[in-house]
């Protein structure tokens, strides 16, 4: 990581373990939540989070300064919720439960910020339930930020207070959409709600709520210490700030490193990662975890931003990719894939909770030798109707299909030799 980009987030490289809240604050923790309450409005906030450019880090890249823009404003407002997303089961990605584990109080200053940007007074860490470690870490620093008058009431002496709370979750992916999630913090079936009404309208038990990824609160803090300049310049492409990038596959050091935004996939992969192991060569990767679509070895000089990688076909996502060399059968690939997105599926809508496990065992079919002409025709129609942006009523069956689509357009003749020969050509290649 290089040093000028360590102090917005700071825990990878710089000390090598867990920050505990003396190390935190030796390096001007919860400065930025100090000058944000005890110098500014909330509006102020907004506008700086605004000016900052910082786009949400749980997948969509939506502008976080707009999105707490939304929530109503006044004295006869009432209860507001601030929730944070950790629940991460997106396969291939592990930016936060490193994040809340080695440096939990970034993320807690970060929504303190946000709480007063938005004046709610109650606030939640939703989190996957596997996350024991980044729980207790969690647990640990909320009880300092307490005992040190971080959270609480009256916090640095003013008159606004916020309690926060960990949820841990029941564990489905569908958790991680934000509407489920919600559900599921209420105690309900985590089934996505009806959109409009977006949470900052009505949201948590109705009323007005932030859900905010947990990588976009920890970038909070470094914006208010040191301007939305200061910000916008550590981007080297169209994005501002930097980006927890991390890569996994065969490469010699697979890992997560605080880059700025816009570091290009080449870089990730070969001065971080580096790269390919021997023996191996890449054949495609999916850039922002499991449910976003292939790109191939032209697209390796791209900026990892969240415009360059749409532009290729593709989408940022989490910035964590998977990378599939050719040891891998992509076929099988994509089957084991779609297993999981069949299997997550909360069951509402037909597309979603019957095409994902059809098209799950076609692609059994089509790796173990039984499939027949016409089949990745009929594979592309109903992916189709799967991934139609209207077609379900949440982008889980979408985002699902992405790897699909994608191995399609670029490994097609993989597929049609398995049809071609009745069998796949990797068996005992790996
Ligand atoms: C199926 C599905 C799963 C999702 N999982 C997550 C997740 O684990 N973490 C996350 O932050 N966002 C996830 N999202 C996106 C959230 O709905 C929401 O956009 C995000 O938490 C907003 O935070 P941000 O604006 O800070 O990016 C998921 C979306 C979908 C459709
Ligand atoms: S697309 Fe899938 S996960 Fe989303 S609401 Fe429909 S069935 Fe549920």
């Amino acid at each position: 990581m290089a040093d000028d980009v360590r102090p917005l987030i700071g825990i990878i490289d710089a000390h090598g373990g867990k920050l505990d809240l003396a190390a935190y604050e030796s390096h001007d923790g919860y400065a930025g939540a100090r000058s944000a309450l005890t110098e500014m409005t909330p509006p102020d906030v907004i506008d700086l989070v605004k000016a900052a450019n910082l786009r949400g880090r749980g997948g969509a890249g939506f502008p976080t300064g707009m999105k707490w823009s939304f929530v109503p404003q006044g004295d006869d407002v009432g209860l507001k919720y601030l929730v944070c997303n950790g629940d991460e089961m997106e396969p291939g990605t592990f930016k936060d439960r490193y994040l809340i584990t080695y440096n939990p109080h970034v993320l807690i200053e970060g929504m303190i910020i946000g709480a007063f940007a938005i004046q709610a007074e109650e606030g939640y860490v939703f989190l996957r339930g596997e996350y024991h470690e980044p729980y207790a870490e969690l647990d640990k620093a909320i009880k300092e930020a307490y005992a040190k008058g971080y959270l609480g009431k009256n916090i640095f002496g003013t008159d606004f207070s916020f309690d926060l709370r960990i949820h841990s979750s029941g564990g489905r992916y569908i958790c991680g959409e934000e509407t489920a999630l919600l559900n599921a913090l209420e105690g309900k079936r985590a089934n996505p709600r009806q959109k409009p009404p977006f949470p900052p309208a009505s949201g948590a038990w109705g009323r007005p709520t932030i859900v905010n990824n947990v990588e976009s609160y920890c970038n909070v803090p470094g914006i208010l210490r040191n301007g939305a300049q200061w910000y916008q310049d550590l981007g080297s492409g169209d994005d501002a700030g930097t980006k927890m990038y991390g890569v996994s596959g065969r490469v010699n050091k697979p890992g997560l490193w605080e880059l700025p935004i816009g570091t290009t996939v080449r870089q990730i992969i070969d001065e971080h990662a580096g790269g390919m192991r021997d023996g191996y060569r890449l054949r495609g990767f999916l850039p922002g975890g499991a449910s976003t679509d292939f790109l191939v070895e032209e697209h390796l000089d791209l900026a990892m931003d969240y415009g360059t990688i749409q532009a290729a076909g593709s989408r940022m996502g989490t910035g964590t990719m998977i990378l599939m060399d050719d040891s891998i059968c992509p076929v099988d690939m994509v089957r084991n894939l779609e297993h999981f997105f069949a299997q997550e599926s909360c069951g509402f809508c037909t597309p979603c909770r019957d095409g994902l496990p059809w098209v799950e065992e076609l692609l059994i079919d089509i790796e173990e030798g039984r499939a027949q002409e016409g089949d990745l025709e009929l594979l592309e129609r109903n992916a189709q109707f799967i991934g139609g942006p209207t077609n379900t009523f949440c982008l889980h069956a979408p985002g699902a299909i992405e790897p699909l689509q994608s191995a399609l357009k670029y490994f097609r003749e993989d597929f049609e030799e398995h049809i071609k020969t009745g069998k796949c050509p990797y068996n005992g290649r790996a």
